[in-house]
Protein backbone atom coordinates (compact mmCIF):
# COMPACT_ATOMS: atom_id res chain seq x y z
CA UNK A 1 0.00 0.00 0.00
CA UNK A 2 1.07 3.62 -0.91
CA UNK A 3 2.55 5.47 1.83
CA UNK A 4 2.46 9.47 1.88
CA UNK A 5 4.30 12.13 4.26
CA UNK A 6 1.51 14.46 5.84
CA UNK A 7 3.12 18.45 6.57
CA UNK A 8 0.78 20.56 8.87
CA UNK A 9 2.01 23.37 8.78
CA UNK A 10 -0.04 26.47 11.18
CA UNK A 11 -0.26 29.32 13.42
CA UNK A 12 0.19 28.20 17.33
CA UNK A 13 -2.63 26.62 19.03
CA UNK A 14 -4.40 25.82 16.09
CA UNK A 15 -5.12 22.32 16.70
CA UNK A 16 -2.40 20.80 14.27
CA UNK A 17 -1.28 18.41 16.58
CA UNK A 18 -5.06 16.90 17.40
CA UNK A 19 -5.41 16.62 13.55
CA UNK A 20 -1.73 15.13 13.06
CA UNK A 21 -3.00 12.29 15.53
CA UNK A 22 -6.14 11.94 14.03
CA UNK A 23 -4.52 10.89 10.98
CA UNK A 24 -1.88 9.26 12.01
CA UNK A 25 -4.05 6.71 14.39
CA UNK A 26 -6.28 6.50 11.73
CA UNK A 27 -3.79 5.42 8.98
CA UNK A 28 -1.13 3.65 11.39
CA UNK A 29 1.33 6.16 10.36
CA UNK A 30 4.15 7.41 12.50
CA UNK A 31 2.93 11.16 14.09
CA UNK A 32 6.11 13.42 14.60
CA UNK A 33 5.36 17.00 16.81
CA UNK A 34 8.59 18.76 15.66
CA UNK A 35 7.44 21.70 18.09
CA UNK A 36 8.09 19.56 21.08
CA UNK A 37 12.09 19.19 19.75
CA UNK A 38 11.96 22.98 19.34
CA UNK A 39 10.51 22.99 23.46
CA UNK A 40 13.00 20.34 24.32
CA UNK A 41 15.90 22.37 23.40
CA UNK A 42 14.46 25.49 24.91
CA UNK A 43 14.02 23.30 28.28
CA UNK A 44 17.59 21.90 27.83
CA UNK A 45 19.11 25.83 27.59
CA UNK A 46 17.25 27.39 29.99
CA UNK A 47 17.52 24.67 32.53
CA UNK A 48 21.23 25.16 32.33
CA UNK A 49 21.69 28.38 31.96
CA UNK A 50 23.28 28.68 28.29
CA UNK A 51 23.05 31.57 26.25
CA UNK A 52 21.73 30.42 22.84
CA UNK A 53 23.54 33.79 20.86
CA UNK A 54 27.06 32.53 22.18
CA UNK A 55 27.84 30.22 19.13
CA UNK A 56 30.12 27.61 20.67
CA UNK A 57 27.87 27.49 23.97
CA UNK A 58 25.12 26.57 22.12
CA UNK A 59 27.76 23.75 19.81
CA UNK A 60 28.77 22.33 22.92
CA UNK A 61 24.79 22.25 24.34
CA UNK A 62 23.26 20.58 20.72
CA UNK A 63 25.91 18.31 21.12
CA UNK A 64 24.57 17.00 25.03
CA UNK A 65 20.94 17.14 23.70
CA UNK A 66 19.06 14.20 22.51
CA UNK A 67 15.75 14.08 21.70
CA UNK A 68 13.34 10.86 21.30
CA UNK A 69 9.14 9.94 21.57
CA UNK A 70 8.06 7.36 23.46
CA UNK A 71 4.36 5.89 23.85
CA UNK A 72 3.23 5.45 27.49
CA UNK A 73 0.40 3.15 28.77
CA UNK A 74 -2.67 5.47 27.72
CA UNK A 75 -1.39 5.80 24.70
CA UNK A 76 0.20 9.59 24.85
CA UNK A 77 3.17 10.38 23.22
CA UNK A 78 5.69 11.31 25.89
CA UNK A 79 9.06 13.43 24.25
CA UNK A 80 12.13 12.60 26.64
CA UNK A 81 15.22 14.51 26.90
CA UNK A 82 18.33 12.64 27.41
CA UNK A 83 16.05 9.79 29.08
CA UNK A 84 13.84 11.81 31.49
CA UNK A 85 9.95 12.37 30.50
CA UNK A 86 9.93 16.08 29.98
CA UNK A 87 6.05 15.89 28.18
CA UNK A 88 5.03 18.86 30.51
CA UNK A 89 8.00 21.22 31.52
CA UNK A 90 8.50 21.48 27.42
CA UNK A 91 4.59 22.72 27.91
CA UNK A 92 5.11 25.29 30.77
CA UNK A 93 4.85 28.96 29.64
CA UNK A 94 8.37 29.58 30.56
CA UNK A 95 9.14 27.81 27.89
CA UNK A 96 6.55 28.90 25.55
CA UNK A 97 7.63 32.28 26.00
CA UNK A 98 10.70 31.28 25.23
CA UNK A 99 10.63 29.06 22.19
CA UNK A 100 10.20 31.40 19.59
CA UNK A 101 13.32 32.89 20.16
CA UNK A 102 15.33 29.62 20.58
CA UNK A 103 13.67 28.59 17.26
CA UNK A 104 14.70 31.94 15.20
CA UNK A 105 18.15 30.66 15.47
CA UNK A 106 19.79 29.14 12.54
CA UNK A 107 21.81 26.20 14.23
CA UNK A 108 19.43 24.97 16.06
CA UNK A 109 17.12 24.83 13.01
CA UNK A 110 19.81 22.89 11.43
CA UNK A 111 20.36 20.57 14.19
CA UNK A 112 16.25 19.48 14.77
CA UNK A 113 15.38 19.85 10.64
CA UNK A 114 18.16 17.08 10.07
CA UNK A 115 16.56 14.55 12.20
CA UNK A 116 13.31 15.36 11.57
CA UNK A 117 14.42 14.45 7.35
CA UNK A 118 16.25 11.66 8.62
CA UNK A 119 12.88 10.52 10.93
CA UNK A 120 10.35 11.30 7.69
CA UNK A 121 12.70 9.20 5.51
CA UNK A 122 10.59 5.96 5.57
CA UNK A 123 7.15 7.93 4.82
CA UNK A 124 3.79 6.93 6.31
CA UNK A 125 4.22 9.62 9.14
CA UNK A 126 2.36 13.10 9.59
CA UNK A 127 4.83 15.85 10.43
CA UNK A 128 3.45 19.08 11.95
CA UNK A 129 5.06 22.38 12.53
CA UNK A 130 5.90 25.79 10.93
CA UNK A 131 8.13 24.82 8.31
CA UNK A 132 7.45 21.12 7.37
CA UNK A 133 5.99 21.35 3.89
CA UNK A 134 8.34 24.75 3.08
CA UNK A 135 11.53 23.61 4.32
CA UNK A 136 11.65 20.14 5.68
CA UNK A 137 9.36 18.77 3.32
CA UNK A 138 9.14 20.64 0.15
CA UNK A 139 8.16 17.60 -1.59
CA UNK A 140 5.60 16.13 0.62
CA UNK A 141 2.37 14.40 -1.02
CA UNK A 142 0.07 16.42 1.03
CA UNK A 143 0.68 19.87 2.78
CA UNK A 144 -1.89 21.59 4.98
CA UNK A 145 -1.81 24.80 6.33
CA UNK A 146 -3.80 25.76 9.40
CA UNK A 147 -5.17 28.70 11.04
CA UNK A 148 -8.25 29.89 13.08
CA UNK A 149 -9.55 33.61 14.58
CA UNK A 150 -7.51 34.72 17.85
CA UNK A 151 -10.29 34.00 20.08
CA UNK A 152 -10.94 30.48 19.53
CA UNK A 153 -6.71 29.79 19.21
CA UNK A 154 -6.72 31.46 23.41
CA UNK A 155 -9.68 29.34 24.52
CA UNK A 156 -8.76 25.72 22.88
CA UNK A 157 -5.15 26.32 24.72
CA UNK A 158 -6.52 27.67 28.17
CA UNK A 159 -8.93 24.41 27.79
CA UNK A 160 -5.58 22.13 27.01
CA UNK A 161 -3.21 23.76 29.74
CA UNK A 162 -6.30 23.52 32.43
CA UNK A 163 -6.80 19.96 31.77
CA UNK A 164 -3.25 19.19 32.42
CA UNK A 165 -2.98 20.97 35.58
CA UNK A 166 -0.76 23.56 33.87
CA UNK A 167 -1.44 27.29 36.13
CA UNK A 168 -2.25 29.86 33.46
CA UNK A 169 -4.06 33.06 32.74
CA UNK A 170 -6.08 33.95 29.40
CA UNK A 171 -4.28 37.02 29.27
CA UNK A 172 -0.83 34.92 29.55
CA UNK A 173 -1.93 32.87 26.82
CA UNK A 174 -3.16 35.70 24.88
CA UNK A 175 0.06 37.54 24.46
CA UNK A 176 2.18 34.52 24.08
CA UNK A 177 0.36 33.57 20.65
CA UNK A 178 0.39 37.35 19.55
CA UNK A 179 3.99 37.69 20.13
CA UNK A 180 4.94 33.92 19.24
CA UNK A 181 2.91 34.73 16.23
CA UNK A 182 5.13 37.88 15.29
CA UNK A 183 8.39 36.39 15.73
CA UNK A 184 7.38 33.18 13.67
CA UNK A 185 6.73 34.83 10.67
CA UNK A 186 8.35 37.49 10.55
CA UNK A 187 12.03 35.64 11.19
CA UNK A 188 14.48 35.03 8.38
CA UNK A 189 15.51 31.41 8.56
CA UNK A 190 12.50 29.28 7.51
CA UNK A 191 9.52 32.01 8.66
CA UNK A 192 5.99 30.42 9.04
CA UNK A 193 4.32 30.85 5.33
CA UNK A 194 1.58 29.02 3.50
CA UNK A 195 3.85 26.96 1.09
CA UNK A 196 2.53 27.40 -2.29
CA UNK A 197 0.83 23.77 -2.75
CA UNK A 198 -0.51 23.98 0.65
CA UNK A 199 -4.42 23.25 1.45
CA UNK A 200 -5.30 26.12 3.52
CA UNK A 201 -7.81 24.78 6.07
CA UNK A 202 -9.52 27.67 8.34
CA UNK A 203 -10.88 25.37 11.31
CA UNK A 204 -12.63 28.68 13.95
CA UNK A 205 -16.27 26.67 13.21
CA UNK A 206 -15.19 22.80 12.81
CA UNK A 207 -15.06 20.38 14.96
CA UNK A 208 -11.94 17.88 15.19
CA UNK A 209 -14.18 15.47 13.79
CA UNK A 210 -15.60 18.19 11.24
CA UNK A 211 -12.14 18.71 10.27
CA UNK A 212 -10.62 15.22 10.20
CA UNK A 213 -13.45 14.21 7.92
CA UNK A 214 -12.02 16.96 5.83
CA UNK A 215 -9.26 15.94 5.86
CA UNK A 216 -9.06 12.30 5.56
CA UNK A 217 -11.15 12.68 1.86
CA UNK A 218 -7.55 14.85 0.66
CA UNK A 219 -5.83 11.94 2.02
CA UNK A 220 -7.57 9.37 0.28
CA UNK A 221 -7.60 11.35 -3.10
CA UNK A 222 -3.48 11.27 -2.58
CA UNK A 223 -3.81 7.61 -1.51
CA UNK A 224 -5.35 6.32 -4.96
O1 LIG B 1 1.79 23.64 20.36
P1 LIG B 1 2.00 25.04 19.86
O2 LIG B 1 1.05 25.28 18.77
O3 LIG B 1 1.99 26.04 20.96
O4 LIG B 1 3.45 25.17 19.26
P2 LIG B 1 4.46 23.99 18.98
O5 LIG B 1 4.03 23.27 17.76
O6 LIG B 1 4.66 23.21 20.23
O7 LIG B 1 5.80 24.74 18.62
C1 LIG B 1 6.53 25.46 19.59
C2 LIG B 1 7.40 26.49 18.90
O8 LIG B 1 8.43 25.87 18.17
C3 LIG B 1 6.68 27.37 17.89
O9 LIG B 1 6.12 28.48 18.54
C4 LIG B 1 7.79 27.75 16.92
O10 LIG B 1 8.47 28.90 17.35
C5 LIG B 1 8.73 26.58 16.98
N1 LIG B 1 8.62 25.66 15.84
C6 LIG B 1 9.32 25.95 14.70
O11 LIG B 1 9.95 27.00 14.60
N2 LIG B 1 9.34 25.07 13.65
C7 LIG B 1 8.65 23.92 13.73
N3 LIG B 1 8.71 23.07 12.70
C8 LIG B 1 7.91 23.62 14.88
C9 LIG B 1 7.90 24.52 15.93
Amino acid sequence: MKKILIAIDGYAACGKSTLAKQLAAHLHYLFLDTGAMYRAVTLYLLENNINWLDAAALDDALNNISIAFQRNEDGKIITFLNGDDVEDAIRSMQVSNKVSEVAAVSAIRKFLVQQQQEIGKEKGIVMDGRDIGTVVFPHAELKLFVTADMDTRVQRRLLELQSNDIPVSEQDIRDNLIKRDKEETTRTDSPLMQAKDAILIDNTNLTPEEQFTFVLKLVEAKLK
